[in-house]
């Protein structure tokens, strides 16, 4: 499935163009490998779309231990869960615009997005990742050493929400210039909300997967994930504390701007 059936779909947002694409997307799901998630994402669903190729052929500027850590998770089953590195450019790109010396990872699987924000930062500038599965971050380790900023990355192997009040705790509120969160949907608004709270007054939380396949627009009332997406994105739209852009790369991206 190409992300411009989606987005036409999406933009007309009929009922029945609805019923056609659930059907399409759950076709396509049967066929795909890996469940259908991130259909935007040049490494999954849109690997093939010429528009796809088009934009990675004009516009990567990986480092090249950035291009051998991509490799080395594509051999990893789970592979569909990374970022999207033309996402993940973007996310690198904003960080260095807003001069980002301290950043949080909620997330972080083999370190593809935290090695590319990482090189974004200053030499004192430290990257808090928060990931409960160390056999995933391990695969990342050499890469980031390879790259020479693995003394950026500071890792925290425990639940995120743990991390993220160890850092409240040990007095860093309103300290930290760009947090990603890409974790588990249920704690999404939790996330949001000790981001927030960490986040200095013009940094920017990146939140992923806010379209999660397309099935925010119709979600399914027993599908919690989906829901907790929706209920966030419903209350971003109306936050004060911040400025916002939803962008359709990837699984779909929000960036709140800390007014
Ligand atoms: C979508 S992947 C992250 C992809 C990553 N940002 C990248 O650049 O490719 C989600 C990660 O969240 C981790 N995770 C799941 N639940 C978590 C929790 N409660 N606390 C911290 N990490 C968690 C998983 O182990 C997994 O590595
Ligand atoms: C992208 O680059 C590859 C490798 O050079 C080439 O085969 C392909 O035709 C290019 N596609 C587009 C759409 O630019
Ligand atoms: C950002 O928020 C400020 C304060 O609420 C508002 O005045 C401004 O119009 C917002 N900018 C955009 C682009 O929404």
């Amino acid at each position: 499935m190409y992300f411009y059936n989606i987005s036409k779909e999406a933009l007309i947002g009929s009922a029945t163009l609805g019923v056609v694409f659930v059907a399409g997307y759950y076709i396509g799901k049967r066929k795909s490998t890996h469940s259908s998630m991130d259909i935007f994402k040049s490494h999954v669903g849109a690997k093939d779309n010429p528009i796809m190729q088009y934009v990675l052929n004009h516009s990567m500027r990986e480092h090249p231990a950035l291009k051998k850590l991509k490799l080395r998770t594509m051999e990893d089953s789970w592979n569909f869960i990374m970022v999207a590195c033309e996402q993940s450019q973007l996310m690198a790109n904003l960080a260095r615009l807003i001069q980002a010396k301290k950043a949080i990872e909620i997330g972080v699987y083999t370190g593809y997005n935290a090695l590319n924000i990482a090189l974004a930062l200053p030499e004192d500038g430290v990257l808090v990742g928060c990931d409960v599965n160390e056999d995933y971050t391990n695969i990342g380790k050499p890469f980031w050493k390879e790259a020479g900023v693995d003394h950026k990355i500071d890792l925290r192997i425990q639940p995120a929400l743990q991390t993220l009040d160890d850092l409240i705790a040990a007095g860093e509120a309103g300290t930290f210039d760009f947090v990603f969160i890409d974790a588990d949907k249920a704690n999404y608004d939790n996330y949001y909300e000790k981001s927030l709270q960490l986040l200095r007054k013009g940094g920017i939380i990146a939140i992923d997967n806010v379209l999660w396949s397309g099935k925010v627009v119709n979600p399914a009332p027993d599908d919690v994930d989906t829901l907790a997406i929706d209920k966030l994105n419903k209350k971003l739209h109306h936050d004060v504390r911040i400025n916002l852009s939803m962008l359709t790369v990837g699984d779909g991206l929000t960036l709140a701007f800390k007014l």
